[in-house]
C-alpha cells in the first residue's frame, strides 16, 4: 500500500472576519504529484503556506509522514503547540519554491544552495559543497554555479531556488506559481526540471496556471473556489468530464475546452 505522506484534515483559515479556506481536506501519497488549481484569491497560496506553518490554520490539523505539524497530542490527548525548535525540525522536511525566487543577491548560486546545508543541516563545508553541486547539476546549472543572481536569467535563478530546496532533501516539495514571473522559454526550462523531478518520484504539491503542463505532470488535480474544495481527480478527467460546472467554467476560462486534448 502506498504511504500517505501529507494529510490536511478539516482545515479552515480566517484572516480577521474573512474565512479564506473552508474545511479543506487532502491526502497526498508518497511520490504523488498534486496540482492545486483555482482562480486568484481562491486560497491556493494560503493552503501551501499552512502546510509548512508559515500560516497557522484557524482550525484543523496537518500531518506529515506520521507527525502533526504545529504541535502534537500529549499523553492526556491534549494538543500541545510545537516550540519554535520543533517547528523548525518539521519544516526541514518540506521544501518550498515561490514565484519570486528569493535568492540572496550577494551570494553565488553555489553559496545560495550551501547556506541552508551548513547553517540549518550543519553539514561540514566540503560535504555541503558536494551536495550543492549535485543538485545544481540536476537542474542543469553546473556551468553557472559561480554566478550571482543578477548574472543569471530568471529561469536560471528559479532553478537555483529549486536546487536550494532539493538540497535539503525534503520529503515534500511545494511550488507556488514557480514560472509566473518568467517568459515562455524560461518557463519551459523550469517546467522541464519539474517534470524530471516528478519522474524521480518526488512528492510535489504545485500551484500553477500552466494547464498544459499540469495535465501531463500531475496524478491529481484539485479545483478550489473561494476557499472551498469543488472537486478532484486525474487532470484528464477534470479537463474532459468535470463533475462540477464550476470546474468546467474555470478550465475553459484557462483556454481548455472538451476536445482540445
Ligand atoms: N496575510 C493575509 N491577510 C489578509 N488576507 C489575506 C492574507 N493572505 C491572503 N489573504 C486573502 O486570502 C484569500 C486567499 O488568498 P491566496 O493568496 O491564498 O489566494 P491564491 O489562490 O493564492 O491567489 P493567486 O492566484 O492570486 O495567487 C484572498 O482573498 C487574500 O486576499
Ligand atoms: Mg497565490
Amino acid at each position: 500500500m502506498e504511504k500517505i505522506l501529507l494529510k490536511m484534515e478539516h482545515i479552515h483559515k480566517s484572516f480577521g472576519q474573512a474565512e479564506v479556506v473552508k474545511d479543506f481536506n487532502v491526502e497526498v501519497k508518497q511520490g504523488e504529484k498534486v496540482i492545486l488549481a483555482g482562480a486568484s484569491g481562491s486560497g491556493k497560496t494560503t493552503i501551501l503556506r499552512m502546510i509548512n506553518y508559515l500560516e497557522t490554520p484557524t482550525k484543523g490539523k496537518i500531518w506529515l509522514d506520521g507527525d502533526y505539524i504545529g504541535g502534537h497530542y500529549n499523553e492526556k490527548s491534549e494538543w500541545v503547540s510545537d516550540s519554535m525548535q520543533d517547528l523548525a525540525e518539521k519544516r526541514k522536511q518540506i521544501g518550498m519554491v515561490f514565484q519570486s525566487f528569493n535568492l540572496f543577491a550577494h551570494l553565488s548560486a553555489l553559496h545560495n544552495v550551501t547556506l541552508g546545508l551548513t547553517r540549518v543541516l550543519k553539514l561540514p563545508k566540503k560535504e555541503a559543497i558536494a551536495r550543492a553541486e549535485h543538485y545544481l547539476n540536476k537542474v542543469h546549472l553546473s556551468e553557472h554555479i559561480k554566478k550571482y543572481p543578477h548574472q543569471m536569467s530568471g529561469g536560471q535563478q528559479q532553478r537555483v531556488a529549486i536546487a536550494r530546496a532539493l538540497a535539503m532533501q525534503p520529503k515534500l516539495m511545494l511550488f507556488d506559481e514557480p514560472t509566473s514571473a518568467l517568459d515562455p522559454k524560461l518557463t519551459n526550462e523550469v517546467l522541464e526540471v519539474m517534470q524530471e523531478l516528478a519522474e524521480e518520484k518526488l512528492t510535489m504539491v504545485v500551484v500553477t496556471h500552466e494547464m498544459g503542463f499540469a495535465r501531463h505532470f500531475a496524478d491529481r488535480m484539485i479545483y478550489l473556489e473561494d476557499g472551498v474544495f469543488i472537486e478532484e481527480g486525474p487532470p484528464e478527467k477534470l479537463f474532459t468530464h468535470p463533475e462540477s460546472e464550476k470546474t468546467s467554467h474555470f478550465l475553459s476560462f484557462c483556454g481548455y475546452k472538451e476536445g482540445d486534448i
